[in-house]
């Protein structure tokens, strides 16, 4: 594998049970230190090629190839290339009725045994909770229960989860679709500062092709599950975004 990899898609497809055709032989490699951002519209299959990045959707056809631990398919390998990618979702996925602090704490679950993890975790763990939430300037908001955080500061909370985790890889699906413009922006700037910072790897999906621009230093345009685009966002065109979204008012998402 390319030394500047961290993973590589060969041929990836995605059929669901009722035949559906998600992904049609997706072939890309990820690189360390990238900010990348898959754009699509709905049903592009965003999402089916994230979940296929640690098989929470494992490929049809294909293979994931991760750097240093080989192709995922047997557990062990699964386990560690999970523990070091990092996820971030649009519904945060954190538990409302926990405080910031415990909800960060989670990510580092994967550091312990299921036995040692239903005891307090370690001073350590906490230290690294602590300081995760303190790069999301949210130190003040440390005790404060997650359902009366706002909509930015939740997605800020599920940021620092993921850093928790100390991640290789960050994967983020539609991270800021529940947020208005302002709040946006502020977590694509924050999550593109941390992950350059820490040399983390990142993919994103957006379907607004100006923050994509804006944010990003590669894009990947996906149509009806397949790449019609891979390249730095200075070199997207027009008629690229056409293809992207086909059928739908590019006024909608420009
Ligand atoms: N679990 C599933 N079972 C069957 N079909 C599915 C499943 N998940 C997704 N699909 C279908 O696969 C296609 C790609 O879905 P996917 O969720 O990856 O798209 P997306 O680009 O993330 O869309 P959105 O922007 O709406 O989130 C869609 O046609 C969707 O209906
Ligand atoms: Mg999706």
């Amino acid at each position: 594998m390319d030394k500047s990899a961290i993973v590589r898609l060969e041929k990836v497809g995605v059929t669901y049970q009722n035949k559906l055709v998600a992904l049609e032989s997706v072939s890309l490699q990820l690189n360390r230190g990238e900010f990348a951002v898959v754009l699509g519209a709905s049903g592009a299959g965003k999402s089916t090629l994230l979940r296929t990045i640690n098989h929470l959707t494992p490929p049809t056809h294909g293979r994931v190839i991760v750097d240093q631990l080989g192709e995922l398919s047997k557990s062990p390998i699964l386990r560690l290339h999970r523990k070091r990618t990092g996820m971030i979702f649009q519904q945060y996925q954190l538990i409302e009725r926990c405080s910031a602090l415990e909800n960060v704490l989670m990510g580092r679950l994967a550091y312990h045994s299921f036995w040692r993890s239903l005891a307090p975790l370690p001073q350590l763990d906490q230290k690294i909770a602590l300081q995760c939430l303190e790069r999301v300037n949210l130190i003040d908001k440390a005790l404060t229960l997650v359902k009366n955080l706002s909509g930015g500061q939740k997605q800020r909370v599920g940021i620092a989860r993921a850093l928790a985790q100390q991640p290789q890889l960050m994967l983020a699906d539609e991270p800021i679709a529940s947020l208005d413009p302002a709040s946006s922006h502020q977590i694509l700037s924050l999550l593109r500062e941390i992950c350059k910072t820490d040399g983390i790897s990142a993919l994103l999906s957006l379907h607004q092709v100006d923050f994509a621009k804006e944010y990003s230093d590669r894009i990947i345009g996906l149509a009806h599950g397949r790449v019609i685009f891979d390249g730095p966002p200075s070199r997207l065109e027009t008629h690229h975004l056409e293809e992207i979204y086909t059928g739908q008012s590019l006024a909608a998402v420009i």
